[in-house]
């Protein structure tokens, strides 16, 4: 089987392992970004889509991992599920997802969501949750009964790995680490010294 394949069917049935044990979040996942000066910022997002094109995530563009995005496109994601004691690391180049996918994906959310969506100027300074609160408002008035547009801003990153690191639990701490990456044009695998 291609390494990727098997790197891909390995984090499938962590996560549905996870998702199996009534975590609250399965899908939560560190998403880490540099800005032009190197500095490393980190936050969490909800995993909405894997397969071997990549990890997917949904969000505000011009929020701050947006932009941090948009001047370096390479993230590296992290995910941890306690009961589990396991941990999946991808790390990779970032690309958008499509026009398609995006509006697929936001025609799926919530309406109270979809107006959130268009209230918050993500990581913008805000006044007062009373200027968030009107807004939110504004824009309920604003679309009614009438379908939410997807605003240009949201839309969704797919994070195209090279390299996806695989960290299981042992005593002793002499835990299991096994690396797939991308070297000279092919995936590789090796182990990892704990
Ligand atoms: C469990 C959890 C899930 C989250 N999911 C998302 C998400 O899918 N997309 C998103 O933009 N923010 C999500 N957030 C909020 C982000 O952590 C973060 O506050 C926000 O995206 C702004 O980050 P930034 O200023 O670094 O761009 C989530 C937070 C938590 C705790």
């Amino acid at each position: 089987m291609p390494k990727l394949q098997e790197a891909l069917d390995r984090f499938d049935a962590l996560f549905k392992r996870a998702a199996a044990r009534g975590l609250n979040e399965p899908a939560a996942v560190t998403v880490a970004t540099v800005d032009a000066a190197g500095r490393p910022s980190a936050r969490v997002v909800l995993l909405k889509g894997y397969d071997a094109s990549g990890f997917v995530f949904y969000t505000n563009t011009l929020s701050r991992k947006g932009r941090e995005l948009a001047g370096n496109p390479r993230a590296a994601m992290c995910f941890f599920w306690d009961p589990l004691m396991e941990q999946v690391r991808v790390e990779g180049e970032v690309r958008a997802v499509t026009e398609a996918e995006a509006d697929d994906y936001w025609n799926g959310r919530h309406p109270g969501s979809r107006i959130g969506a268009w209230a918050s100027e993500q990581s913008e300074p805000l006044e007062s949750r009373e200027a968030l609160e009107a807004r939110v408002a504004a824009f309920a008035e604003r679309f009614g009964e009438g379908p939410i547009p997807r605003p240009p801003r949201w839309s969704g990153y797919r994070v195209v790995p090279n390299r996806i690191e695989f960290w299981r639990s042992l005593p002793n701490r002499l835990h299991e680490r096994t690396c797939y990456r991308i070297e000279n044009g092919g995936w590789r695998v090796s182990l990892l010294n704990p």
